[in-house]
């Protein structure tokens, strides 16, 4: 992984890394080939409602500019014709983002967010997990994926999300990053695209939406928001969990983070952008522990940190599988090291809900350590 020497990383920054690991390997997994897109989808296609979704799809991908000087040359041979003209264009910056955000939120207006790019899209991806888990979770978690919105950041993730899901968004770059391919960890591109999905979080609520957002590689086992205090302004999960869910003392980590819409938040998130000039070159999961003591005191804000006895990951594995109910493949380099890993907890979490009461209470079904990241 040419992101580099983790070794040589200050210990905050390598807590970021493995959340951040997981966008940037997926990246390098991405061959911007427009020709292969439509057998992938075509493999996994459910077939309803789908047609129009592609066709919108296309021409969003030729509208955004396949710009890119990597294509080879065989793929741009073979590459489909372009399709009718665009349809026109919606007023709106953010295109027909309230319109998804509508349809997908529950009655308190709040959504659920996940961004992904094309690699995650193909069967047996990361993609294929996150259903799988919510699938497989327990106490109606499934029903949580009719408030799921996937924000996908190039037209072949937006047309591989149609295929599978409902609520698709595509996120049109207007920074000239071209999100497909690799972003070294901390070069101009990668600071550039997760500041990019921080900013995108702030217009959500500027809109008036409450997110939780959750990475791909989170597992849904149970219904997380039964942890989430009514009285904090946001939840975030934590690489370490201290014992004190208000102590600003834990570690966070942004891949799995609800903020509730508010005069408040929306000024933190001020802050936080604002925060990436004052510490110029910075990540902006640091800036985020650079400013949470003063703009949480200024603002009034209860930063609350989640609890990794429920709200879990491979940095602080939760061993309880009566409490759990979401686990991050943090603290893991790799694409392939999260998915053998996952697979895995995917395998004992089935035997899990197969098992009698009994069986579960005492504690029969355990997480095989160690993996390659789970220990
Ligand atoms: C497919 O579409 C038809 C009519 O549009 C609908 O009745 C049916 O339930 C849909 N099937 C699925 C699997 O969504
Ligand atoms: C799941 O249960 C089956 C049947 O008891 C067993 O053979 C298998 O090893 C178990 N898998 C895991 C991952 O524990």
């Amino acid at each position: 992984m040419k992101g580099g020497d983790v070794s040589s990383i200050s210990p905050l920054v390598s807590f970021v890394l493995g959340a951040a690991m997981a966008t940037v390997c997926v990246l390098f997994f991405m061959s911007a080939s427009p020709t292969r897109r439509l057998a992938d989808i075509s493999a996994f296609s459910t077939g309803n409602g789908t047609q129009e979704g592609l066709h919108l799809a296309s021409a969003a991908n030729h509208d955004n500019g396949v710009a890119d000087g990597d294509t080879p040359a065989a793929e741009v041979v073979t590459a489909t014709p372009a399709p009718a003209p665009a349809p026109a264009q919606a007023p709106s910056p953010w295109g027909d983002l309230e319109e998804v955000l509508q349809r997908a939120a529950t009655k308190d207006r709040t959504v659920i967010m996940t961004q992904i790019n094309a690699a995650w899209t193909r069967p047996g991806s990361l993609l294929d997990l996150f259903f799988e888990s919510f699938r497989n979770g327990e106490g109606g978690v499934a029903r949580l994926l009719d408030h799921l919105v996937i924000v996908t950041m190039d037209p072949a993730a937006y047309e591989g999300c149609q295929a599978v899901h409902r609520h698709c968004y595509f996120l049109r770059t207007s920074n000239g990053v071209d999100y497909r391919s690799e972003k070294m960890f901390m070069s101009k591109d990668y600071l550039e695209m997760m500041w990019g999905r921080n900013r995108f979080q702030q217009t959500v609520l500027e809109l008036g939406y409450n997110f939780l957002f959750t990475d791909v590689d989170v597992m849904w086992f149970r219904d997380p928001f039964r942890h989430i205090s009514m009285a904090a302004d946001i939840a975030i999960s934590s690489d370490v969990y201290m014992g004190d869910p208000y102590s600003l003392r834990n570690f966070p980590n942004g891949g799995f983070l609800f903020v509730r819409s508010s005069a408040k938040t929306i000024d933190f998130y001020r802050a936080w952008q604002q925060g990436r000039w004052r510490f110029f070159g910075k990540h902006e999961q640091d800036v985020f522990n650079l400013i949470k003591h003063e703009q949480s005191a200024k603002l009034d804000l209860a930063i609350q940190f989640l609890d990794t006895t429920y709200i879990s990951g491979f940095c602080q594995l939760s061993k309880d599988l009566n409490k759990i109910c979401t686990l991050h493949a943090n603290c893991c380099v790799g694409l392939g090291a999260k998915m053998h890993d996952l697979r895995g907890v995917l395998d004992v979490w089935r035997n899990y809900t197969a098992g009698t009461p009994d069986e579960r209470r005492a504690g029969k079904f355990q997480w095989k350590l160690p993996g390659i990241c789970i220990h």
